[in-house]
């Protein structure tokens, strides 16, 4: 959970994911949970071929293991989400690399390539007699999507693991929040206001809120700045949707004090101003703001 937290700051304060600390964590949780499966002698061969790739499967790994602890899942299930995580994406290994490393748009052709990915990653590991089914399943299901129209089999909810749905939001959030040759990384607002947007159609609603819970984004007390310029603590959280609480404004848009003004982003008259749209957390020492001053 340490190593999930200095992940987490490293991406709120867009500063270098660190690699070797990633392994470093993977080992020691697959130390724990997979005492015969050599899984990372499996997933180095993905590092030979494509480096994002391998990356962004521990990525997804740590992740998933963290939020499925978090959500108090049983040691079982969690090993399965751990070991889906960290195999995903393994059939990019037979993914030619030019078509993986693009800088631009895939055409059809290679777009239809790459969605095999999930079922040669299914093959593979299935040839393995090694993995359990579960692993196997959630690695072949997670580009389905909840309400239907995913690949490869266009499957919906009901017909999806849980363990794949769970996979494919740590998914979508990795890819997002990454630095890709063909896009620079979003930071982690920008990131979870997609997720959100994802919610009934691509990815499980009620995991959606969880995992942005998960993430503790805007806890109470915490400062943030607006669209329009201005900062302000959050006071409450709104379960409707976690990425606008109510907050108290406290300084203007040129970084004077102000008047404290109590606003619900959720309010009707809010919901859809992209002025009262959070963009950034500040950390209170940069602004030396006494926030329980504020609060109580
Ligand atoms: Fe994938
Ligand atoms: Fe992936």
């Amino acid at each position: 959970m340490v190593y999930v937290k200095s992940f987490l700051d490293d991406l709120r304060e867009k500063r270098k994911i660190n690699l070797e600390r990633s392994e470093e964590y993977v080992n020691e949780v697959f130390g724990n949970i997979c005492n015969n499966i050599d899984s990372l002698t499996f997933i180095s061969k993905l590092k030979t071929h494509d480096k994002y790739t391998y990356t962004h499967n521990l990525n997804v790994s740590i992740f998933s293991i963290a939020f499925a602890t978090c959500l108090g899942l049983g040691a079982e299930n969690i090993k399965i989400i751990g070991l889906s995580g960290l195999f995903h994406d393994i059939g990019k290994m037979l993914i030619d690399q030019d078509i993986l490393n693009k800088p631009g748009k895939l055409t059809l052709p290679e777009f239809e390539e790459m969605k095999k990915h999930p079922v040669i990653g299914y093959s593979l590991l299935k040839a393995d007699h090694r993995h359990q089914t579960d692993v196997c399943k959630a690695t072949l299901q997670h580009h389905e999507k909840f309400s239907g129209g995913g690949y490869p089999d266009d499957l919906k909810f009901s017909e999806i693991s849980n363990q794949a749905m769970l996979i494919s939001i740590v998914d979508v959030f990795d890819a997002l929040t990454s630095d890709r040759i063909y896009k620079p990384r979003i930071d982690l607002h920008r990131a979870l206001g997609i997720l959100f947007n994802l919610k009934g159609t691509a990815l499980n609603p009620v995991l959606v809120d969880k995992f942005i819970k998960f993430l503790g984004v805007y806890p109470v007390g915490s400062i943030v700045e607006l669209a329009n310029g201005k900062r302000a603590i959050v006071v409450e959280q709104n379960n409707l949707n976690l990425l606008r609480p109510k907050v108290r404004i406290i300084m203007d848009k040129n970084n004077k004090y102000c008047s404290a003004e109590d606003v619900d982003l959720l309010d009707e008259n809010h919901v859809d101003d992209k002025d009262f749209e959070i963009i950034e957390t500040i950390r209170a020492e940069d602004c030396r703001v006494n926030v329980m001053s504020y609060l109580y």
